[in-house]
């Protein structure tokens, strides 16, 4: 069981600063089996797993770059050179996509939510194994021609590319939410 210590030292590290090494192959699949350990109303598995690892990141930032020159022709270079590099840094990248099942008597927002679970447990397990990791959606998550390009249908959704790899320099801690401005007491 994951301690209170493990939940309250999970940070993220910006993708900018993973690089490898990544899980390996058994790390990956006791990550992604650990990852679907989650709560899910109706035992529906509304999600799925798209590995993107190896060449395949740089040839998805060619297809983002392309894409950018659509949405914004007059795109900075800048801006472009920061698409064909989204995916460059983090050796192993995980999309997590939810694909509800449409007109079940489970309410759509509850199996997005079992998804969003998916998303929080991959951080911590690949934190439980030694490497860092981001949650990251950005505009290449609602793109319909990317999401296409990963090979998901109209129904699915991109819930978040997960970074995972070694962090090159240790992250800086946030200031968290105070608690009592989050905790109300109900009374009748
Ligand atoms: C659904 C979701 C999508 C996110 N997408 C982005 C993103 O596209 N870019 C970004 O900088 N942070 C994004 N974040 C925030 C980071 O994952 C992370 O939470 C943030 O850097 C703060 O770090 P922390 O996880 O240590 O609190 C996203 C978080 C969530 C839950």
């Amino acid at each position: 069981m994951p301690s209170l210590a493990d939940l309250n030292a999970r940070i993220s590290t910006p993708s900018r600063l993973l690089q490898a090494p990544g899980p390996t192959a058994a790390q990956l699949v006791q990550m992604l089996e650990a990852a679907m350990h989650v709560p899910d109303h109706g035992r529906l598995a509304p999600w799925r797993f798209v590995q993107i690892s190896g060449e395949a990141r740089l040839a998805l930032g060619e297809i983002l770059v392309a894409r950018l020159r659509e949405r914004e022709p007059g795109a900075s270079t800048a801006a472009l050179e920061k698409e064909r590099l989204r995916f460059a840094c983090a050796p192993c990248i995980i999309t997590v996509v939810g694909q509800p099942v449409r007109g079940h008597k489970v309410p759509e927002i509850e199996q997005l939510l079992s998804g969003g679970a998916v998303c929080h447990s991959l951080l911590h397990a690949a934190h439980a194994l030694g490497f860092a990791a981001q949650w990251l959606t950005s505009w290449v998550a609602y793109d319909p021609v990317v999401k296409a390009r990963l090979g998901l249908g109209n129904d699915e959704h991109v819930l978040g590319f997960i970074h995972i790899g070694s962090a090159t320099e240790p992250p800086s801690e946030r200031p968290r939410p105070a608690l009592n401005d989050r905790l109300s007491q109900w009374a009748p």
